[in-house]
C-alpha cells in the first residue's frame, strides 16, 4: 500500500522537489536489491493505466535503503549518514512496524541525532494492546514529538468512502434532524472480509478481530456516524467530536459481555465456492483467538441513549462487505388500514455500502399501482445512488495516498488522537477482562457464514435483524 501510494502521488507530480525516500527494515540488502523487489511489486499491482516503467525507473531513483536493527545503534547510524548526505529538508518518519517497536525505534532515531523539532512521525495502527500499552507508546512518544507532529494511522480515515459519510451527514439539511433517538431505532455497522489469516499468523494470534478492527477501524466509522456535528472540518473541532463519542461508549463486564458480545472462530468451510481451512488449522494448534466479533454498543449520550449501535466484523465471512445500517423508526400512526386488510408499513432505512462497491440506499414506503379496493398496498422501494456512477471517471485512490500527503503538509485532521486511542482501548479493555473474567469463549462457525448462530441471536433478542 505504501509504495504504490507514493508512486501515484509521484506519478501526479504531488511530491515535493527534491522529494527522497529511505526504506529500512531488518531484511540485509543493498539499494539495488530493495529497488528491484519494490520494482516488481509495482509491477504486479499497479493497474494497467497506472504503469509505466519509465515512470516507475524514475521514481526508484529516489529510493534507497539501509537494514536497521533499532537494538543495535551501528546499525541506526546508517540512516543518519544516509539523511546526513541528503539535501537538509524536513522528514517525516513513518512507522509500520509492531507497537512495541514504536517506542524503541523513535528512541533510537533520537539518540542518532536524526530528529529536529519538526521532524513528523507516523505509527500504523495498532497503537499498543490495551490502554496500559498504548499509554506507553503515547508517553515515549510524546516525550520526543509534540502532539502535533505525530500521526496516528488509520488508514479507514483515508477511505474516500469514509469522509463521505461527513458529506452524507453534514452536507446535507435532509439527514441531520433525524439523526439521533427520537427517530432511529438502532444502527448496524459490518465490516466483513473474505479472507482469512493472509500469511499474518505471528501477529494475528493473541490480537484478534475485536482489537485489530473494531478498536480501531470500527470505531472510527461508528464515532463519524455518532458524534456532533464540528463547528468546522479542522483537526480539532473534528477530533474533539469524535472523542466525546468515544467516551460515551458504555462499558462492558463480565456480567454484560455475555449478552452484549459475540466471540466467534472459522472452522474448514466454503468460501465464495472455494474450500477453505479452518483457523486452528490455519495457526497450526487450537487458539482462542476471536476471528469474528459482534457487538451490541450502547453511547450514553443525549442524542443516542437507547439507540444500540450492533457492530460485527470478521475474517472468512461470505462477502466482503462494508455497510452502515441506519434503522429508523415506524411511523408514529398509520393511516393505510383498510378491513384488516391495509398496507404494511416498514421502517425506512439508510443503507451506505462502503465496500466494495460505494453507494447509498434508502429504503422508503411507495404505492403499488391498483385500484386499491381492498385498501391501499404499500411496498418499500429503495432510492439508489451508486456514487461510483454519479462520479464516473474519477479515481479512487488508495487510502494512503491522501493520508501519505496529509502527513507531508501537516494535517492530522484524518489521524487519530492520543485521547481517541485511549478512549477506544477504554471500552476495548472492557470487553476484553469481560471475557476474561467470564470465561467467554470463541465459539466456531463455518467459513463462509456470518459468525456463529449466537451473533444472529444477538441482534434478533431485540427484535431486529442483521442485514446480510
Ligand atoms: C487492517 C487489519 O487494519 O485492515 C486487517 O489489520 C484487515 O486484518 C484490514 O484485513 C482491512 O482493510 P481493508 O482496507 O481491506 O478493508
Amino acid at each position: 500500500m505504501l509504495f504504490p501510494s507514493l508512486y501515484n502521488l509521484y506519478s501526479d507530480g504531488l511530491l515535493p522537489e527534491n522529494f527522497s525516500i529511505l526504506a529500512s527494515g531488518r531484511t540485509v540488502m543493498d539499494d539495488e536489491a530493495f529497488k528491484e523487489s519494490i520494482g516488481k511489486s509495482l509491477n504486479a499491482y499497479l493497474p494497467d493505466d497506472r504503469r509505466d516503467s519509465g515512470r516507475i525507473t524514475r521514481f526508484l531513483e529516489m529510493v534507497s535503503y539501509c537494514p536497521v536493527d533499532v537494538s543495535d545503534t551501528a546499525s541506526v547510524q546508517c540512516l543518519s549518514d544516509r539523511i546526513g548526505s541528503g539535501n537538509g529538508g524536513p522528514i517525516a518518519v513513518y512507522l509500520s512496524t509492531p507497537p512495541s517497536l514504536f517506542a524503541p525505534t523513535a528512541q533510537a532515531l533520537a539518540d542518532a541525532g536524526i530528529l529536529t523539532p519538526t521532524t513528523r512521525i507516523a505509527m500504523e495502527k495498532p497503537i499498543g494492546k490495551d490502554l496500559a500499552s498504548s499509554k506507553e507508546v503515547n508517553d515515549a512518544m510524546g516525550a520526543l514529538f509534540d502532539e502535533e507532529n505525530i500521526f496516528r494511522v488509520d488508514h479507514y480515515l483515508g477511505k474516500e468512502t469514509v469522509q463521505n459519510l461527513l458529506a452524507l451527514r453534514f452536507g446535507n439539511m435532509l439527514f441531520e434532524p433525524l439523526w439521533n433517538a427520537n427517530a432511529i431505532e438502532h444502527v448496524q455497522i459490518t465490516v466483513g472480509e473474505t479472507v482469512g489469516l493472509e500469511g499474518r499468523v505471528s501477529y494475528y494470534d493473541g490480537v484478534g478481530a475485536l482489537r485489530d478492527m473494531v478498536q480501531n477501524h470500527m470505531l472510527q466509522i461508528l464515532s463519524i456516524i455518532a458524534m456532533e456535528p464540528p463547528a468546522r472540518l479542522d483537526s480539532t473541532a473534528v477530533r474533539d467530536e469524535k472523542v466525546k463519542v468515544l467516551r460515551s461508549l458504555r462499558k462492558m463486564n463480565a456480567e454484560t459481555v455475555s449478552t452484549l458480545s459475540v466471540r466467534g472462530q472459522y472452522t474448514p468451510g466454503a468460501v465464495k465456492g472455494e474450500i477453505v481451512t479452518g483457523y486452528a488449522d490455519e495457526l497450526g494448534k487450537p487458539s482462542n483467538t476471536e476471528t469474528f466479533v459482534a457487538l451490541k454498543a450502547q453511547i450514553d449520550n443525549w442524542r443516542w441513549a437507547g439507540v444500540p449501535f450492533y457492530l460485527r466484523t470478521g475474517k472468512r465471512l461470505p462477502n466482503r462487505q462494508s455497510e452502515i445500517l441506519i434503522q429508523f423508526k415506524p411511523v408514529s400512526h398509520s393511516i393505510f388500514g383498510h378491513k384488516n386488510n391495509g398496507a404494511k408499513l416498514e421502517p425506512n432505512t439508510l443503507i451506505i455500502r462502503l465496500q466494495p462497491e460505494e453507494n447509498i440506499r434508502l429504503l422508503i414506503m411507495a404505492k403499488e399501482p391498483g385500484l386499491d379496493r381492498d385498501g391501499v398496498k404499500l411496498q418499500e422501494v429503495g432510492l439508489d445512488v451508486s456514487l461510483v456512477q454519479a462520479f464516473e471517471g474519477a479515481r479512487r485512490r488508495i487510502a494512503y495516498e491522501r493520508l501519505l500527503l496529509d502527513l507531508l503538509e501537516g494535517d492530522t485532521t484524518l489521524f487519530v488522537r492520543r485521547d481517541e486511542v485511549e478512549a477506544q482501548w477504554q471500552w476495548i479493555d472492557s470487553i476484553v477482562n469481560g471475557w476474561k473474567d467470564s470465561g467467554q469463549k470463541a465459539q466456531p462457525y463455518a467459513a463462509g457464514n456470518w459468525g456463529p448462530s449466537s451473533a444472529i441471536a444477538l441482534i434478533e433478542r431485540d427484535g431486529a435483524s442483521w442485514h446480510d
